[in-house]
């Protein structure tokens, strides 16, 4: 296993995990990688490590280029442990280096590992570190998406190592976005932004103020593939997400016990399709949580559907909802719908959900057993008239 050089002299020299489908319930069809960078100046500089399994693979990346006990600084921009899993056994490999992190990456590296043996350096935004012919500034990004998160620049290089940011879960033997699929970086981005992100999109916003006065040519996240042809397309991506911009567009998700609720669903649909909106069913049996939210993301209305179940709704479209709150995207219409026997329970549980996520909900139907053919297609016309 090899280093790759991303520029003269800066390597990349992370890990791929090539198995990886599930993120803490982030479905991740395509693996990930945990991406670290390794500068060769007169201060050897590591940014960021890996996550725990692959410390093999790091260090004979590493290797390939340098003997590991050289590293002078280790820049650690984020604590959680896909990051920092090797930390414990690089640090004992460095018996001089620094750790250069935030205040919170000190405090939150002291409760994950015995840093006993370890000397840290504390920066703050607009701190930088002379390392030789380069200098790394540092800028704090709370919240991007732990406390301690921080991105790491290079003014010299003009390399932003911008840590979960503009990162995407794809593994690839490949390195740069003029070698894979843009659609697909794009896509994958999408989708680690709706799963990780998106309750950060404020803290977003001011991440991309600050990427706005630098001059960036590279961005070198630590998932996925480098930028280095389309950073201003990731640009506008986070941004048009992170400002909650959607488009004519509705996500429709549902379950259904017998078929009802399903029938509301395509009715529902057929209101969007006529007032000529881009829509998209989920049907909760066959689709998973993270590809839904995936499309949430830029959608203007989200409709969800269940029928009453015992006292409350389907398992699989509370797990949605639970999903959905905690992502919180501001801004979303919701329109609710379900059939029900003898108690009415689906309604008020879907409500609840949608009064504890803040989105709004526009109209509700909710059908007694089986809709009637009049019955759907007047739930069609009630929702083009709000449309
Ligand atoms: Fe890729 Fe927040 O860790």
């Amino acid at each position: 296993m090899k280093a790759i050089e991303v520029k003269k002299d800066i390597y990349w020299v992370g890990g791929i995990d090539w198995s990886l489908r599930n993120f803490h319930g982030y479905l991740t069809q395509r693996g990930s990688t945990y991406n670290a960078y390794l500068i060769i100046d007169e201060k050897i500089t590591l940014i960021d490590t890996v996550k725990g399994y692959l410390t093999k693979e790091l260090i004979e990346r590493i290797s390939s280029i340098i003997d590991p006990s050289k590293i002078d600084y280790v820049v650690s921009n984020h604590v959680e442990m896909d990051h920092s899993g090797a930390m414990p056994e690089i640090m004992a490999m460095l018996p001089n280096a620094t750790v250069i992190t935030s205040a919170a990456g000190e405090k939150e590296h002291k409760l994950h590992y015995n840093t006993e043996n370890w000397k840290f350096q504390v920066v703050k935004s607009g701190d930088s570190v002379n390392i030789g012919k380069r200098n790394i500034s540092f800028v704090m990004t709370p919240m991007v998406h732990w406390p301690d998160n921080m991105v790491t620049y290079c003014p010299e290089e003009k390399i932003l190592f911008s840590n979960d940011a503009f990162g995407q879960h794809i593994a690839t033997s490949e390195r740069f976005d003029d070698e894979y699929s843009l659609e697909i970086i794009l896509e994958e981005a999408k989708k680690y932004y709706a799963n990780i992100v998106l309750p950060y999109s404020n803290q977003v916003l001011g991440v991309l103020e600050v990427a706005k006065g630098l001059d960036i040519e590279m961005i070198c996240p630590s998932h996925g593939i480098i930028w280095r042809k389309n950073v201003s397309s990731i640009l506008e991506g986070y941004n048009k997400w992170a400002s909650n911009q959607t488009d004519k567009k509705a996500v429709i998700v549902y379950d259904s016990m017998w078929g009802s609720t399903e029938k509301m669903a395509n009715y529902i649909a057929n209101a969007f399709e006529d007032k000529g909106y881009k829509y998209e069913l989920f049907d909760l049996k066959s689709n998973h949580i993270s590809d839904i939210i995936t499309e949430v993301v830029e959608a203007e209305y989200i409709c969800v559907g269940s029928p009453t179940l015992n006292k409350g709704i389907l398992p699989t479209v509370a797990s949605f909802l639970t999903y959905l709150q905690g992502l919180a995207p501001k801004g979303r219409k919701a329109i609710l719908f379900g059939s029900y026997g003898w108690a009415q329970q689906n309604m008020k549980v879907m409500e609840r959900y949608m009064q504890e996520s803040d989105i709004e909900v526009v109209k509700t139907f909710n059908n007694n057993f089986i809709p009637t053919q009049e019955k759907l297609c007047s739930i069609t016309k009630e929702v083009m008239e709000i449309i």
